[in-house]
């Protein structure tokens, strides 16, 4: 049943490889903590489905919830340690294995593992002799509070006892630009993603009836996902008609009927890595002569946007690109009146394009990653990986326009890897522009 050939999984020495990068960025002086998810109640006894955290998942690969990660590079006594839920063999039998301290050192490289109780004691010594502490403040207030007052504690003894760390830092310069910049390992996670979305894109494109109703489409493409192991990276958006200009619309309850369009924004994630792919198609297979110009502009911007995505360029190339096609687009079709960078100047646009062009892709649907760097736009590299996605929507009450473009919403969105040439686009087995949309939806239909 399933299509393609996963890929490989991460091994320990991928593994490895990340955390000597990691330390070669934070150094001996420095230590990272990083905490689990924990398990977020769904209703009474019901928990939602767990996902762990995108650092913690990167750094160890550890999959139970409530861990935490002590990284301290160099340290004579072991590198990394990992506080564990303790085993249990009373709530194993209703939750499942957990692998405990010895599985913690066994298989994901874990120098030390004790279990969560003991955190508080043995912080300090783990803190001992590093002046930087890199941790997202703020994320998990009662972590901050442990280790705020383990520093604390280590200030007051600092007479007795080794010094205690100065600073807070944050992970925006040491792992978020690691996870930024993509293994072969991962674009393997993260090609085998695309491709199983742009799958499960063309499954509902081939479903689609007028009448059909957006959550029929929703599960044409959890299917998809279910059958390569896969789920959701984010919550699927399956717009049909208006509800295409709600940009984050995720009820997918209504019911699609001839004349509309359908936008699909959805993705899955494969161990861990998604894919973020936008379609918008015709419910009938056909494009009105409205929804066909607004179609094409979309696909025209795209292409220019995605041209920009080249080693070197500035990240805002991108969306400035896009934006300038667009804006002529939004003139042509009468929407605005204007000379073109007058309009982008006062930010016209945006009543009818009010989102960014792309965002980085990895972890998260929205990944890690500096945009700007010393108040530049900074320049993609190989091995980042961007959206690609601009869009227009006519709002349905927009009375400024002709009643004609009101309600239509279309975006399209690829996922677009930075290489030392041309740009790579993962997601280029769903077709895009609306000739080969329109070729898929009718061979199902002949
Ligand atoms: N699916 C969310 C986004 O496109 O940013
Ligand atoms: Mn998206
Ligand atoms: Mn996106």
């Amino acid at each position: 049943m399933s299509h393609f050939q996963a890929p490989p999984e991460l091994t320990a020495e991928d593994f490895a490889a990340r955390r000597r990068a990691l330390a070669e960025r934070v150094g001996e002086e420095g230590v990272v903590i990083l905490p689990a998810n924990r398990e977020q109640q769904r209703n009474r006894d019901v928990h939602f489905p767990f996902r762990q955290d995108s650092d913690f998942l990167w750094l160890t690969g550890f999959p139970e919830p409530d861990a935490i990660a002590v990284f301290a590079p160099g340290r004579s006594e072991g590198e990394l340690a990992l506080f564990v839920r303790d085993r249990d063999p009373e709530r194993e039998i209703w939750e499942g294995r957990r692998f405990g301290t010895d599985g913690a050192c066994a298989h994901f490289g874990a120098d030390e593992a004790h279990c969560l109780d003991d955190f508080e004691e043995r912080l300090p010594k783990l803190l001992a002799g590093r002046r930087n502490v890199h941790m997202q403040l703020g994320d998990r207030p009662e972590l901050d509070a442990e280790v705020t007052a383990c520093v604390q504690r280590m200030r007051e003894m600092s007479r007795r006892g080794p010094p205690a760390p100065e600073a807070f830092l944050g992970l925006d310069t040491s792992l978020h630009e690691l996870r930024l910049h993509k293994s072969e390992a991962e674009l393997a996670h993260m090609r085998y993603a695309a491709r199983v979305s742009a799958l499960a894109h063309a499954a509902a494109m081939r479903a689609a009836v007028p009448g059909v109703f957006e959550w029929q489409l929703a599960a044409e493409i959890h299917a998809v996902f279910g059958r390569h192991d896969m789920e959701p990276g984010y919550g699927s958006i399956v717009a049909g008609g208006a509800n295409a200009c709600v940009l984050h619309y995720v009820s997918n309850r209504d019911r699609i009927d001839d004349g509309q369009l359908v936008l699909i924004d959805a993705g899955g994630e494969y161990r861990g890595y998604t894919a973020d792919i936008t379609r918008t198609f015709p419910v009938s297979g056909s494009f009105s002569a409205e929804q066909a110009s607004v179609h094409d502009i979309v696909y025209a911007a795209q292409q220019e946007a995605i041209a920009k995505v080249r080693a070197g360029e500035p990240v805002a190339a991108m969306h400035e690109a896009a934006t300038r096609v667009l804006v002529q687009g939004m003139v042509d079709l009468g929407w605005l009146s204007g000379e073109i960078d007058g309009l982008i100047e006062q930010g016209a646009q945006r009543r009818f394009f009010p989102h960014g062009t792309g965002h980085w892709l990895g972890l998260d649907v929205h990944d890690v990653g500096r945009y700007r760097v010393d108040g530049e736009s900074r320049a993609f590299a190989p091995g980042m990986v961007t959206t690609v996605e601009p869009g227009l929507y006519v709002q349905p009450d927009d009375d400024g326009v002709d009643a004609r473009w009101r309600g239509i919403g279309v975006r399209i969105e690829d996922n677009v890897l930075v290489t030392e040439d041309e740009p790579e686009v993962l997601t280029d087995d769903l077709p895009g522009s609306r000739s080969a949309i329109e070729a898929l939806m009718a061979a199902v239909r002949e």
